[in-house]
C-alpha cells in the first residue's frame, strides 16, 4: 500500500517512524511518503497561504502549491502507473476524467466537516492501493483544489470527531494508525484484531495480568479457573455490560444477528 501525506508541518508525522507503524514501513508493508507543501511554493518566501476572497478572518491555503504537490503524488501513484505511463505527470484533464472511479487513487481531506471516521471505514481504507492525505491549516484549502482533484482522485473529506483541531495532521496520524495496523502482517498478534472494541459490535472486555492480587484488588476468579468455555462466556457478558453502560448507541443500533442465544437479557 502506498500512502502520501502533503503538509506544511512534516515533523508532525515523525512518529510514523516509531513502534509497530515504523516496523510496518521498514518491512515494506506500506510505503509512506511525506511531502513538504513549501517545496512546491516558488516565491521568495515560499508562501502557502493568502487572505480570503470576500473578506473574513484567517488565511486560506493557496491553490498553486497544492496543485503541484498533488501532481507529484499522481506521477508516483501505483494505481495510475498500472493504467497509464509510468512517471508521467497526470495533469491531462481529459485523460484524468476518462479514468474510471476505481482506477483513481483516494484523496482524504481531513476536515471537521467530513464523514466521521470509524473502524468500518478503517477496514475499507486498509484495502486501498494508494491513499493521499491533504491536511489543511488555517481556514482550509482553496476549494478549487478539491474540485480539480475530483478529476484524478476519489476525494473524501473525513473528520475524526466532532471537535476542531488546529489542523489536519493529527487527524492523519489517527487514521494512519487505525488503517496500517489492519494491513496483513502489520499487527504484532493478529488475533488481537478479532476481539477488540468496534470489531464485533461490542466494546472489548476488561483484561488483567500478574500479580493476581494488587492493592487489595483481585483478578476475577473465573479467569484463574482454566475453564475456557466459562471464561469466554464471562468475557462476552462483560462486553455486553460495558457496551450497555458506556455506549448504549451501539446496543440500540445492533442487528438481531449480533446476539447469540446464550446472551442474557440484561
Ligand atoms: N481538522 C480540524 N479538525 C478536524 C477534525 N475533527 N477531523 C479531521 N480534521 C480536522
Amino acid at each position: 500500500m502506498r500512502i502520501d501525506v502533503i503538509s506544511i508541518f512534516p515533523d508532525y508525522l515523525a512518529p510514523l517512524e516509531l513502534s509497530l507503524l515504523g516496523k510496518a514501513r521498514q518491512e515494506g508493508l506500506v510505503d509512506v511518503q511525506i511531502h513538504n507543501l513549501r517545496d512546491f511554493a516558488f516565491d521568495r518566501h515560499k508562501t502557502v497561504d493568502d487572505t480570503p476572497y470576500g473578506g473574513g478572518a484567517g488565511m486560506v491555503m493557496k491553490a498553486e502549491p497544492w496543485g503541484l504537490a498533488l501532481d507529484r503524488v499522481l506521477a508516483q501513484s501505483p494505481v495510475l502507473q498500472s493504467s497509464a505511463g509510468a512517471d508521467q505527470p497526470q495533469d491531462d484533464a481529459a485523460a484524468a476524467s476518462a479514468r474510471a472511479e476505481g482506477e483513481k487513487p483516494l484523496l482524504i481531506v481531513p476536515s471537521p466537516a467530513g464523514t466521521v471516521f470509524n473502524q468500518q471505514l478503517a477496514y475499507e481504507l486498509a484495502q486501498e492501493e494508494h491513499i493521499a492525505f491533504a491536511p489543511a491549516r488555517y481556514e482550509g484549502i482553496d476549494e478549487r483544489v478539491l474540485d480539480w482533484s475530483e478529476e484524478s482522485f476519489r476525494v473524501m473529506p473525513v473528520s475524526i470527531g466532532d471537535y476542531v483541531l488546529y489542523g489536519g495532521e493529527v487527524a492523519v496520524m489517527v487514521m494512519l494508525e487505525a488503517i496500517i495496523r489492519l494491513i496483513p502482517g502489520a499487527m504484532g498478534n493478529p488475533e488481537s484484531l478479532a476481539e477488540e472494541s468496534h470489531t464485533g459490535g461490542l466494546l472489548e472486555y476488561p483484561v488483567y495480568t500478574k500479580p493476581a492480587q494488587w492493592r487489595g484488588r483481585e483478578v476475577p476468579e473465573i479467569l484463574l479457573s482454566g475453564n475456557h468455555g466459562a471464561i469466554a462466556r464471562w468475557r462476552r457478558d462483560e462486553q455486553i455490560k460495558r457496551t450497555f453502560s458506556r455506549r448504549y448507541d451501539m446496543i440500540a443500533s445492533a442487528s438481531d444477528e449480533m446476539w447469540d442465544k446464550k446472551d442474557r437479557k440484561l
